[in-house]
């Protein structure tokens, strides 16, 4: 069936037999599946007859070649970066999203310290989980709209570069992922998938390793979906010819001692200092290995790498190369607010989600995505699950600059942790390594 677009030209397909054969469960043929997506993104396909066959997928799912068509279709839709004149391997990071989640900072200039390319195209922080913009954006002077030109030469010269992803890369995903979140259709696999691999691909890395989380602070709450979506997303990338693995890592607790932007810069300043906690430093170190290995250095020291100085080298000239100044003082906080050990005992859970939200009321995050951060805003926490502790000892602190904050972000962590007799059983941080 065809349809007659405005201005007379004829298009090949019908939105609603599309919606219709997924509705009804059948695999949707290819030429079909590339002209919706090109139709919504030339609005020729309404919201409401996306929102249907978004809400069709979700409930039926789709089949390994759709989501490869689906995503193929959304890099179509907008420009695609190269690197390949840079003369070296490039290799590339993408986390799901987690609480404390830091690690791209001392990560990027760690891997770029071995010689290969690590461009990361990021994003802003909404909801609870933070973004790296965000965090790195305390550092006074730094910019992170940068020209394809600049981080062409950044490549070329520090090594590492975390900058804004231009509006350019898959621009169907952004149509769709704003329509996703107002018709329920935000956790269909298939759609995350395509939604996250189209701008990991259209950004043009050789490799990839994704950071997949699982646990109450993750977007996937659930590890065997956390799994399904690992592997839908290593498929996609090896599809395209892009070297992808996945670690499936735990986000129960929140990652580190800090949550929130100037804090976290602090802390990752500490693991490119060859210190920092045990935690952000295994994470760091893991997935190091991991992108080093796709890059063919599977042999690369990287814990000596953090002690010798050689990441913060690639880390100061990274940030000067975005004119920021790595010895600026970070912003402080206005109002503290310390929470005690109500009795001696044992640190039980400390649940990611709700020290999340709290940090986002304290003003580390947005509600909106015109809204500003506070930099200086977050949690700073001084005690980890397993922690042995005595009656007024202190646990965390509430960063703000309004103390008329704090109300809210203590309502958000009522229940979220507790002293007891016994330590937690500890789950490992990396469960799983995911491979094509
Ligand atoms: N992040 C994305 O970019 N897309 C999704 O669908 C989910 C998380």
């Amino acid at each position: 069936m065809s349809a007659s677009a405005p201005g007379g030209a004829v298009e090949p397909f019908d939105a609603v037999d599309v919606i219709r054969i997924k509705r009804d469960g059948g695999q949707v043929p290819d030429d079909a599946l590339r002209w919706m997506i090109d139709a919504y993104t030339r609005e020729y396909v309404a919201d409401s007859q996306m929102a249907a066959f978004a809400m069709s997928v979700l409930l039926n799912g789709m089949t390994r070649d759709e989501i490869r068509v689906m995503t193929d279709a959304m890099i179509a839709s907008g420009e695609r970066m190269s690197f390949a004149g840079l003369g070296k391997p490039t290799v590339d990071k993408h986390s799901t999203g987690g609480v404390g989640d830091k690690i791209t900072l001392p990560l990027a200039p760690l891997v770029a310290s071995f010689g290969p390319a690590v461009p990361q195209l990021s994003g802003r922080g909404l909801g609870h989980t933070g973004g790296t913009l965000d965090k790195l954006e305390s550092i006074r002077g730094w910019r992170a709209a940068l020209s394809n030109d600049e981080i062409f030469g950044q490549l070329q010269d520090v090594g590492a570069v975390i900058c804004a992803a231009g509006t350019g890369l898959a621009p169907a995903d952004k149509r769709l992922y704003a329509l996703r979140d107002v018709t329920g259709t935000v956790e269909a696999i298939p759609l995350i998938a395509s939604s996250i691999m189209s701008k990991k691909i259209a950004e043009g890395t050789d490799a990839l390793v994704l950071d997949v989380k699982f646990g109450s602070g993750a977007f996937m709450k659930d590890v065997d979906r956390a799994r399904e979506l690992a592997e839908a997303m290593v498929a996609l990338g090896t599809d395209s010819g892009v070297a992808t693995t996945a670690l499936l890592t735990n986000m129960d607790t929140p990652l580190g001692l800090t949550i929130g932007n100037a804090n976290e810069v602090r802390e990752s300043v500490e693991v490119l200092a060859g210190g920092g906690p045990a935690d952000v430093v295994e994470l760091t170190v893991a997935l190091a290995r991991e992108m080093l290995t796709l890059a063919g250095q599977p042999d690369a020291d990287v814990e000596a790498a953090l002690k010798d100085g050689r990441a913060m080298d690639t880390w100061r000239a990274m940030i000067r190369a975005q004119d920021g100044d790595p010895d600026a003082p970070l912003p402080t906080p206005r109002e503290t607010h310390v929470v005690t050990a109500p009795a001696s005992g044992v640190v039980g859970a400390m649940e990611a989600l709700p020290f999340g939200v709290a940090a986002w009321r304290l003003g580390a995050g947005r509600a909106r995505a015109q809204d500003p951060v506070v930099h200086a805003a977050g949690i700073d926490l001084h005690v980890k699950p397993g922690d042995k502790v005595t009656a007024g000892q202190p646990l965390f602190t509430l960063l703000a600059d309004d103390e008329k904050r704090f109300a809210r972000a203590l309502d958000a962590l009522e229940g979220a942790w507790s002293i007891g007799a016994e330590a937690p059983a500890s789950a490992p941080l990396v469960l799983e390594r995911i491979t094509a």
